[in-house]
């Protein structure tokens, strides 16, 4: 298959990439290298792939709608795998009008790609943000999720709207996969993981939220990977059945697939701090603060649906993950 994987030079784009090399796909990754955090490791994740042969890469702003358009009538690929984004509750704050550029008009361009070449199967990212207020445990994609609390949910909600439109209109199949807090190798340097080994080995504190009263689903890069490997053959088919088809948020008579994937087993913050000490001999210097605005206090992913579709289930626990997250660290970093 010839393959399209936007945000290849982020975290999980480099991860998919990586594993898709080597099994007879013909690769092609898009990115826009944008600074919202250290644009070298963007560029040593594509230097890692640069020997992989099946993999090519095309710097390409999702929202250059011309270049976008002639990208997808150029290539022809067959399915896409579409990261790009921009991630990041809390900047989502001091910069909205990215979010509205790279994940609403940027989507929108990925759409109309896939529309106009009729790709077989899009699968794109979301998010556990999207949950929001919502106070049921564990999160279901059957829930409603209505009350976003940062403007990045509420465009990762957006994006699950607007792909049911397409999946509607133009019989697009697609999957939607709410990730939940994606940790390992090669990760963003935004996130609590990589902000808290960098200060604890440095001997500085780290901030800790919501006075350590947080949980997350903390899912393991890998098992991200294969969960996504898994639902892109699995394409979405058009349902007759109206009745039952739209009985959830999360069903339809189109085309259109939602799906969480997490480990399914929430972490307390306190407790992933501890697995940090433990991985890298360091003690924790916590200083708590108040909750951050637009952040929420837990996650927890129901990934029954998943299971049932693709026979997904987790393998990386958080001793190991973080492991071998800190292994990686102190490689790449030199410390
Ligand atoms: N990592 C997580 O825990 C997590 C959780 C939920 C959802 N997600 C979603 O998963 C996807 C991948 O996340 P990630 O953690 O790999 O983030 P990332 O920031 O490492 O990767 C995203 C990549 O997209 C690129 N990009 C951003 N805007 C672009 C644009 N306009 N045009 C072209 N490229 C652009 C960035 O340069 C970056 O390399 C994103 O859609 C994100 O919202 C991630």
């Amino acid at each position: 298959m010839k393959l399209l994987i936007t945000g290849m030079a982020g975290f999980i784009g480099h991860a998919v990439a990586r594993r898709l090399s080597g099994q007879g796909h013909e690769i092609v990754g898009i990115d826009n290298l944008n600074d919202y955090y250290d644009v070298s490791l963007k560029q040593a994740r594509l230097d890692d792939l640069a020997g992989c042969p099946d993999v090519s890469f095309i710097k390409l702003d999702l929202v250059d709608r011309a270049g976008m358009a002639a990208l997808f009538h150029e290539q022809r690929f067959d399915r896409v795998i579409h990261l790009a984004a921009q991630a990041g509750v809390r900047y989502s704050l001091e910069n909205p009008h990215v979010y509205a550029d790279s994940n609403l008009i940027g989507h929108l361009n990925v759409l109309e790609g896939c529309r106009q070449q009729q790709i077989e199967h899009l699968v794109y990212a979301s998010s556990s943000s999207v949950y929001g207020m919502n106070a049921k445990t564990p999160f279901a994609t059957s829930d409603n999720v209505d009350h976003p609390v940062s403007l990045y949910a509420a465009t990762k909600k957006a994006n699950e709207l607007m792909t049911h439109t397409y999946s509607h209109l133009y019989e697009l199949p697609t999957t939607g996969l709410r990730f939940f807090t994606v940790y390992g190798p090669w990760g963003r340097p935004d996130m609590a993981i990589f902000k808290f080994v960098k200060a604890m080995m440095a001997g500085q504190p780290i901030q800790v939220y919501n006075h350590g009263d947080m949980s997350r689903d903390f899912t393991y890069i890998d098992d991200i990977v294969e969960g996504i490997v898994r639902v892109l053959d699995v394409i979405p088919q058009p349902r007759s059945d109206r009745q039952s088809a739209v009985a959830t948020p999360d069903s339809s008579t189109a085309p259109y697939a939602l799906y969480n994937i997490g480990h399914g087993a929430p972490i307390s913050l306190m407790a992933f701090i501890r697995a940090l000490e433990v991985a890298t001999g360091c003690e924790a210097n916590c200083e708590y603060l108040p909750m951050q605005p637009g952040d929420v206090p837990r996650t927890w992913a129901d990934t029954e649906a998943l299971l049932q579709a693709t026979g997904y289930r987790p393998q990386i626990g958080v001793d190991e993950g973080v492991k071998r997250f800190v292994e990686w660290y102190r490689e790449f970093y030199k410390v």
